[in-house]
């Protein structure tokens, strides 16, 4: 039977007892995390969220039936102890906070059993994920997750300190709202109230964030949480937290240094000193020289354009891409030129997977000559300009895409991280931030065959592209900014269109009717009739800030109860069938597939 705390009162966590409590009673709760047995004495290593203790059992200090009772202790199993701190008297733990000291028990009561757990609570632990997941709460115990929970949590005050501090209000927007299908699926809740009709769970606060501007709030945010029925990836969860903030009377540089400020402060709680202020690059420069909106700035290996060089080359695919409006780009993997072949095919095939008909390769040997797969169909004087161009030397690799300059970028964009990983180049002690700025406002989507917006329908047009909205849509430029932190976009956001008729325009681009536009975003719009502040703003992705800043590599790791690729709990087996009179009430049939 278990026995109760009654009279005993916990005075420290087990790593506040410190050399100052040598020579005093203290009283220390927790879990049996190790139990060894010594003749004489028995030690226990004692776990909570600060760390272990070390305490000791002697029937000197605990009586014949306390030590017999100490004896019977397993792991996990949580206890109540009051004993003396003295210095220890075996070998000193220099691993631990506590490792000079330890706890001689006077009194220990055994408050709940364990059974025997099925994995290790331990750091760093081998545990395949599923087993994990399933046993979420256990998990949660191992010293790595509570760890980066404590700094989930850190981090979040510091972020609510700083924005209170520079002016902002917490607000809280709802989550029971409109379906407003643009950008990713919603989650939908069927009404009991008004059957055949649905809330949708938000996206972002977006639209109540620019009402709140209306509203006169001035500067607003949020620790949101925001659901998107998206594939999922390592770095995106099905519900997952935006830090959401929303100004008023500011451009995109006021945005920028109220984040920038944000940044130098929450970094700083992971002792990361962000340097201000940080790079700013346009998403056209970053296509060039990264192939991709959210470059991994950490190491060169940056994409080289070497059509001019090829363009009237031997080599079809080379010259026949450039025909075609496309392009022909490399990357230098330097000091790679004796990578075997093996590997080479297996760079060719990473490739492909990204839309590639091929991928041409040039070794380039220590005499200077070359190994390639097209060198063939070029003459000395090509291959040499081509080597210079992408400042080959002895030892390299040159890698070339010819394609659709979409196909070549997110090809070597992810050929070079690829290469990256497989060479080690990514060091996660490296914190390298980078402003992607003037996005295309617009993208084409062949699924739609329309263009969709690349950000949101409510994103400012640069001024001297508006009148491209007519001529060349696919051109304007947004006056919108993301925050790239080591190749993960961290964040994002943009100035407002706050004008009706640019906003009319914009719908019209998007092949809106007014009908469908007011159908949808009304209530916004109408606000905006009574006297709407020049108003912009940005969202965080907040579990991949602590991600980075725990150094791991997944959100995962960083959300206490999180679900797995098919969106499913493995813990409590959400989503699950409902009761036939819950969808009943809700006048809800369910299709089922038919068996055969
Ligand atoms: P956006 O859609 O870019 O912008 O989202 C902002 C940030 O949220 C994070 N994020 C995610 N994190 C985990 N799992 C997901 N599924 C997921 N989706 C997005 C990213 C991203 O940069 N309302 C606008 C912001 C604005 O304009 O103010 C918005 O939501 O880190
Ligand atoms: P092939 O003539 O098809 O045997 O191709 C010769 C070399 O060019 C091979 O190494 C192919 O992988 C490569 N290659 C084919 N298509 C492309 C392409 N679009 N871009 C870059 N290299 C390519």
């Amino acid at each position: 039977m278990a026995e109760t705390m009654k009279g005993m009162h916990r005075t420290h966590r087990c790593t506040e007892v410190t050399e100052a409590q040598i020579g005093t009673t203290v009283t220390v709760m927790g879990w049996v995390q190790k139990r060894r047995n010594l003749g004489s004495l028995i030690f226990v290593d004692l776990r909570d969220r600060s760390g272990l203790l070390q305490i000791v059992f002697d029937t000197k200090d605990i009586g014949e039936a306390g030590f017999e009772k100490a004896g019977t202790l397993r792991s996990e199993f949580v206890v109540g102890i009051t004993g003396t701190v003295t210095e220890r008297e075996g070998a000193v733990n220099e691993n631990l906070k506590t490792g000079h000291l330890e706890v001689r028990a006077k009194e220990l009561r055994i408050l709940s059993e364990s059974l025997t757990p099925p994995f290790p609570i331990e750091e760093d632990s081998q545990t395949k994920d599923e087993l994990r997941l399933k046993y979420r709460y256990l998990d949660l115990r191992r010293p790595d997750l509570q760890r980066n929970l404590m700094l989930r949590s850190r981090v979040a005050t510091k972020v609510r300190a700083y924005l209170t501090e520079q002016g902002f209000l917490e607000i809280e927007t709802p989550i029971l709202n409109k379906s407003t299908p643009e950008g990713a699926r919603d989650y939908l809740v069927p009404s009991r109230i008004h059957p055949g009709s649905f809330y949708a769970l938000p996206q972002s606060p977006q639209l109540f964030k620019q009402l709140l501007m209306c509203s006169g709030y001035d500067r607003y945010f949020q620790i949101a949480k925001c659901f998107r029925d998206e594939d999922l990836r390592a770095d995106r969860q099905p519900e997952f937290t935006q830090i959401d903030m929303e100004l008023s009377f500011v451009d995109e540089d006021d945005v920028i240094s109220v984040n920038e400020g944000l940044l130098k402060a929450v970094f700083a709680e992971v002792g990361v000193d962000v340097q201000l202020p940080i790079q700013r690059m346009t998403y056209q420069e970053a296509m060039e020289r990264y192939g991709s909106d959210k470059p991994d700035n950490r190491f060169g290996m940056e994409l080289v354009n070497v059509s001019d060089v090829v363009k009237d080359c031997g080599f079809g695919v080379f010259s026949g891409a450039i025909a075609n409006g496309g392009s022909v780009r490399g990357i230098n993997a330097n000091g790679q030129g004796a990578m075997p072949r093996k590997k080479i095919d297996a760079l060719v095939e990473f490739a492909k997977g990204f839309g590639a008909k091929g991928l041409a390769y040039m070794c380039i040997n220590e005499d200077g000559s070359v190994k390639s797969s097209f060198a063939k169909f070029l003459t000395e004087a090509e291959i040499g300009a081509l080597v210079e161009k992408m400042e080959g030397k002895p030892g390299d690799l040159l890698l070339f895409a010819a394609d659709k300059d979409k196909i070549v970028f997110d090809v070597l964009g992810n050929l070079r991280l690829h290469l990256a990983k497989q060479l080690d180049l990514l060091d996660k002690n490296v914190y390298s931030f980078l402003w992607i700025t003037e996005f295309p406002l617009l993208e084409w989507s062949e699924e739609e065959n329309r263009f969709v917006a690349m950000h949101h329908p409510f994103t400012m047009p640069m001024e001297e592209d508006l009148d491209k909205l007519d001529t060349d849509p696919g051109a304007v430029r947004a006056r919108a900014y993301d925050i790239v932190l080591n190749g993960t976009e961290l964040g994002g956001g943009s100035v407002r269109i706050y004008q009706d008729d640019v906003q009319e325009k914009m719908f019209e681009v998007l092949g809106f009717t007014k009908e469908a536009a007011y159908e949808q975003f009304g209530f916004l719009l109408d606000a905006f009739k009574y006297g709407v502040p020049p108003h912009a703003g940005l969202a965080y992705g907040f579990d991949r800030m602590i991600m980075l800043m725990a150094k791991e590599d997944s959100i995962r790791e960083v959300i206490a109860f999180p679900k797995v690729k098919d969106a499913s709990c493995l813990m409590t087996n959400a989503p699950d069938a409902v009761d036939e009179k819950q969808l009943a009430e809700l006048q809800i049939a369910v299709l089922k597939e038919e068996t055969d």
